[in-house]
């Protein structure tokens, strides 16, 4: 199984965090030859948050990672079993909302960069319970960024011009749109629906408030639906391969209609190591596949195709489909134009959805050990008491 990440050097058996690494006397001044080496060397590393999840445990091989993840339900180290004994690579579990742990990390590690994944960040959930989503989500940002603040503004002055934090977020921030409308670009204003995109938003206007108030170079990106191997399969496109594998009900909220922009997560992640390469602090860049596709033809090709892939059941799997309850405030459609990262920063994505989602359905099918591990205890009350009502 091949895991995702940025990667950290691993320092000795003792946590890092309670090693005291003196920086150079006399910020921004030069420092000594073995001081130097020492600052250069620790500053090649990047702090990123939320590194066990779905998106945050990708690949990124060329830099010194610190991952600092508090493993809720969704984050799971398997995903980073390949290279969990690389030197470069250093796990820390932890709350981003823990100041305390969060400054001795900045302070050890003096890493270049912070990437800030860590989130709640399934709609539903956030309609059942907000109460995590506030605070990880909004709080949790906030300790994150009063941190950052604090260790950016201590640096030698080169250090802290070529500091950057970019932050992760998402097209729900926008809203909903209409069959007719254009798709969300950076300028549209936000109008966010569920908890979990009112959270989302809060955390985009703290990190742009972090960049026009104290010159923090922050970048936001704002990405639309992503989907590939190692999704938590709460969300659509796992649970329906899943399901369908299994001969159960496909459920789909409402009629089925309602549209999503669909990314390969490989996509976004290069989007991302983009955007913190050559981005320009204070911007935000919209991420997406320029591939809107309604829930139900979603289904329906996930069905198509595991019926190609695994033993053929009686009936086709389409007939697994049942319309179920809406959920609430469900939006109708999203839709990126991500025209700004093609032209400023060359990015694009690079997988069709064709070839995209047979990759996807072809590892849940083949990794049966990571989706029985994910899907015991907690994640079986989930889905018993969601699908339920
Ligand atoms: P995920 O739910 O799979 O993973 C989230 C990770 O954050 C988990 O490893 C979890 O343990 C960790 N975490 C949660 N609370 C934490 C806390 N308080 N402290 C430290 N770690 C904590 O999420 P994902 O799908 O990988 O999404 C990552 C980011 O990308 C999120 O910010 C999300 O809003 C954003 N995003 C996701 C998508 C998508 O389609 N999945 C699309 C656009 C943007
Ligand atoms: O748009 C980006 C967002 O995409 C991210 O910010 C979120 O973190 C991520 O969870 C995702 O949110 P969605 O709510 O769009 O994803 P989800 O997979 O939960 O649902 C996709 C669509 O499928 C949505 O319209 C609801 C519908 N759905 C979902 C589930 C789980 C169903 O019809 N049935 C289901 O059982």
């Amino acid at each position: 199984m091949h895991g995702n990440l940025f990667l950290l050097e691993r320092t000795g058996p003792t946590p890092s965090f309670f090693i005291t690494i003196e920086r150079p006397s006399g910020a921004g001044q030069p420092p000594s030859g073995a001081a130097r080496s020492l600052t250069l060397f620790m500053h090649n590393s990047i702090l990123v948050t939320g590194g066990a999840g779905f998106i945050g445990s990708m690949e990124r091989d060329t830099t010194s990672i610190v991952n600092l993840d508090k493993l809720t339900y969704a984050g799971n180290l398997r995903n980073l079993e390949s290279i969990a004994n690389d030197r470069r690579y250093e796990f820390v579990q932890g709350d981003i909302g823990d100041r305390d742990l969060v400054h001795r990390l900045l302070n050890h590690h003096q890493p270049k960069a912070i990437v800030h994944f860590a989130a709640e960040s399934h709609v539903d959930r956030s309609i059942r319970g907000p109460d995590d989503f506030i605070r990880t989500n909004i709080d949790g940002t906030f300790a994150l960024l009063e941190e950052t603040r604090a260790y950016w503004t201590a640096l030698p002055d080169l250090e802290r011009a070529r500091f950057r934090f970019v932050h992760v977020s998402t097209d729900e921030v926008y809203g909903s749109l209409g069959p007719d409308d254009a798709p969300f670009c950076e300028s549209t204003p936000y109008a966010p629906n569920s908890p979990y995109a009112a959270s989302k938003a809060a955390s985009d206007h703290l990190v742009r408030a972090y960049h026009h108030t104290y010159g923090l170079p922050t970048l936001t990106t704002n990405c639309s639906n992503n989907y590939g191997r190692f999704q938590f399969p709460e969300k659509l496109i796992p649970l329906m391969i899943l399901n369908a594998r299994d001969g159960k009900p496909l459920p789909v909220y409402g009629d089925g209609q309602n549209v999503r922009d669909w990314l390969y997560v490989d996509d976004h992640c290069e989007a991302i190591a983009t955007v913190l390469d050559r981005g320009r602090p204070g911007e935000t860049y919209n991420i997406g596949g320029s591939n809107e596709q309604r829930n139900l033809e979603i289904v329906e090709t996930v069905c198509d195709i595991v019926d190609e892939m695994a033993p053929r059941l009686s009936t086709p799997r389409r007939e697994l489909v049942t319309f179920v309850k809406d959920r609430p405030g469900h939006d109708r459609r999203y839709a990126m134009d991500a025209r700004k990262i093609e032209r400023e920063l060359g990015w694009r994505p690079k997988e069709t959805f064709e070839t995209g989602i047979r990759k996807t359905v072809r590892w849940y099918l083949e990794n049966e050990g990571w989706v029985r591990d994910v899907t015991s205890g907690s994640y079986r009350q989930w889905i018993a008491a969601h699908y339920s009502v």
